[in-house]
């Protein structure tokens, strides 16, 4: 299925034969419903876009006092689509005082990342650790009152820019008890999780809201199967929960273990999403990181991949070499791995989808061409990929159909209109193949390429 902006209208060569297969089997068609159509992407070079043409993001934690090293900004801009402030939205780092809100370490990432069209996860509003001296030294309904209204005005303050939150992290405790981490905001009562995601509901109504956790990847560990307790329990009681968060901070004595799809899985079927929030690997084997990536794309609630820094040297534990990028900032063996494994992925089992019913349409002028083709489709998402020729600083604009929403797009710089069914797509120097996903949210009708100019 094509579309063409200026010129010729129709698709040509094997888009053109596919079309004719479905206008001389329309019925045939009609009754199978086409649920199904291979990707028509080439394999991406970088890891954000060959993870956004598996329907997913590929992010990286980022520190605000490394946005000023250049080296680490190319990486950062040319590889990734979503960013995870590392420390800058944390208890301390947003309310130093109490009701004092302090934002510019944080805005300063989410700008950087959003004005490059990459998505921000929050991380994250109610922890036991980072708190702030005066947070550290509360107690009871003082600190329940505190800890909500900490949520409440993050979450407030960052609505519409932040797609996933991690509204509580790492609350339960290590070894075999299962048993709730005996914190200052466990101590408030039990009760203090469910009504951390009901404030970020009420605050974000748009945001994905994450349970996260460490050591939660082996699917036989007690506190795996506690954390699974707990979303099964809130998903049967309709808590406010959309994700859950699997750090994957995996080493020697927390090593990756192969039943980690399952785990990912068995979340899954609860009907939440998961994400892999902060992966690093001490040593960094290729063979494992691709593991994790085959994993996740073998889920298909599985949304993305964070890793927890971009260079060895900005890893919080450095000495391990965990990350894909060595100090130098140069690709490592993992990379390769991750970037294979993304290209060569399997294919998630996601249930039938109907296919987009709006004829090509021909777009006022202009003074390139731009053809859609569409790409691979989910269950509740499809992508799209334009073609662009006649130019190399072009500018391609392309309207969606409300309620769908653009999620995700690779190879080239987007801006929306107000209502946010505009996207003008410019050229960033990454070719002249730009890609995106759309949330159908229902509506499966093709986005329409509306001009090609020269920029
Ligand atoms: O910025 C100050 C610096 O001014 C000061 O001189 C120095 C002295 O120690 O500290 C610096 O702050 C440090 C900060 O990282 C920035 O580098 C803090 O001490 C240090 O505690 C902090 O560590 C962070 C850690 O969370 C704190 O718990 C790591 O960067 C961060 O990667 C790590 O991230 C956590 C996730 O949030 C949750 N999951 C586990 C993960 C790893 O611990």
């Amino acid at each position: 299925m094509t579309e063409r902006c200026q010129g010729d209208t129709r698709p040509r060569t094997g888009p053109r034969a596919r079309t004719a297969i479905v206008l001389a089997a329309a019925a045939l068609l009609a009754a199978t419903s086409a649920a199904f159509l291979p990707g028509t992407a080439s394999a991406g070079t970088t890891l954000g876009a060959s993870a956004a043409e598996k329907g997913r993001y590929f992010g990286t934690a980022v520190a605000a006092s490394r946005l000023s090293d250049g080296n680490y900004t190319t990486i950062l801009n040319r590889e990734f689509n979503s960013v995870t402030p590392e420390n800058e939205m944390k208890i301390d780092a947003t309310e130093p005082q109490q009701g004092r809100f302090s934002y510019g370490a944080a805005e300063q990432i989410v700008n950087h990342a959003r004005s490059r069209g990459m998505s921000v996860r929050g991380h994250t509003l109610a922890w036991h650790s980072q708190q702030p001296p005066w947070m550290e030294s509360m107690s009871g309904s003082a600190l329940r009152s505190a800890m909500l209204n900490h949520v409440t005005q993050v979450a407030t303050h960052f609505r519409g820019q932040v797609v996933a939150w991690d509204v509580v992290n790492e609350a339960f405790e290590d070894g075999t008890s299962g048993a709730r981490r005996n914190s200052n905001l466990q101590r408030t009562g039990n009760d203090w999780i469910e009504a951390a995601f009901r404030a970020a509901r009420a605050a974000d109504p748009n945001a994905k809201l994450c349970y996260n956790d460490y050591n939660t990847d082996n699917w036989t560990h007690a506190k795996t199967q506690a954390v699974y307790n707990m979303v099964r329990d809130f998903k049967s009681r309709g808590v406010p929960i959309d994700c859950v968060g699997f750090q994957s901070h995996f080493n020697n004595d927390s090593p990756y273990v192969s039943n980690y799809r399952t785990t990912l899985s068995s979340f899954a079927a609860l009907g939440v999403d998961v994400q892999v929030t902060e992966l690093d690997i001490q040593g960094a084997s290729a063979a494992t990181y691709r593991s994790v990536v085959e994993d996740c794309l073998a889920v298909a609630r599985c949304n993305g991949i964070t890793v927890w820094g971009i260079r060895d040297s900005d890893s919080w534990r450095a000495s391990q070499t965990p990350l894909l990028f060595n100090s130098s900032g140069q690709k490592k063996a993992a990379y390769d791995a991750v970037l294979a494994a993304l290209n060569n992925g399997t294919t998630p089992t996601d249930p039938p989808t109907t296919p987009p019913t709006t004829p090509p349409t021909t777009p006022p002028g202009g003074s390139c061409t731009a053809t859609l083709q569409d790409s691979t489709r989910w269950g509740d998402r499809f992508n799209s990929q334009v073609t662009v020729s006649g130019a190399s600083n072009w500018t391609v604009v392309v309207a969606v159909t409300p309620p769908q929403k653009v999620s995700n797009t690779w190879n080239g710089t987007p801006t929306w209109d107000s209502s946010g069914n505009v996207m003008t797509m410019r050229s960033n120097g990454s070719g002249n193949v730009f890609g995106f996903t759309t949330m159908a949210n229902g509506t499966w009708t093709r986005p329409v390429v509306r001009s090609c100019t020269v920029s």
